[in-house]
């Protein structure tokens, strides 16, 4: 029970204190967009780039947290709120541990995506749209799902038989059917170095 957990956050090390041990500044860059729209691709590349920077970072995805910690979890809306939920919470530990993290999720509605930011907090939490549209998703369809969902073989499918609301306000919107890689990366890589040295 939540009230028997004995406080120790007033005894460990503090945000400050592990950012000054870094020389970072913890932050959460959070992808939105459809399945296949690019989010662990550009995020990769983000890490690459700012690993050559020196600066640590983490990327939480889709694929690897829905097969383990997630693995109960489906894609009814309820499944996909606890999923963004539990990913949050796990999100918000690494940033206050002052890593640079990089979470990619369909993360469909503005819901969901309300849930994370007040989980993880307004000042650390910054949203990339990765626009690509679906058509370019679905001629893809790098894990044969679209077809799959136009068969009627795969329920819920975002962007076919479930819904994806666009962010209204994204820090960045990133459409990757007109931009090169690279320059997909170097404005996700500019926005970070940009907060990592002044904060927002
Ligand atoms: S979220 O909606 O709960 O944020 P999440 O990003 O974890 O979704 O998982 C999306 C990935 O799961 C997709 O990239 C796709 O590979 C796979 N997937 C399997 N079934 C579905 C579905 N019904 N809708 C969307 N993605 C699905």
């Amino acid at each position: 029970m939540a009230e028997n957990i004995y406080p120790i956050y007033d005894k460990m090390m503090s945000r400050e204190e592990r950012e000054q041990q870094l020389g970072q500044h913890g932050m959460m860059v959070w992808f939105t967009g459809l399945s296949g729209s690019g989010k662990s691709t550009v995020a990769l590349g983000v890490e690459r780039e700012l690993a050559k920077r020196g600066v640590l970072c983490r990327i939480l995805d889709g694929d690897n947290i829905r097969a383990g910690i997630n693995s109960n979890l489906g894609f009814s809306e309820e499944d996909r709120m606890e999923n963004i939920r539990r990913i949050a919470e796990i999100g918000k530990l690494f940033v206050q541990t002052g890593i640079v993290t990089l979470a990619c999720f369909v993360s469909p509605t503005e819901e969901i995506r309300q849930l994370a930011r007040t989980i993880i907090g307004d000042e650390d939490f910054n949203e990339v749209f990765v626009s690509t549209p679906l058509e370019e998703c679905e001629r893809r369809d790098v894990k044969g799902l679209y077809a799959r969902a136009r068969r009627g073989e795969v329920k819920d499918f975002t962007g076919i038989s479930a819904p994806f609301e666009a962010p209204k306000n994204p820090a960045i919107s990133i459409d990757t059917s007109v931009l090169p890689l690279e320059e997909s990366v170097n404005r996700v890589v500019d926005m970070i170095m940009a907060i990592a040295k002044k904060g927002k």
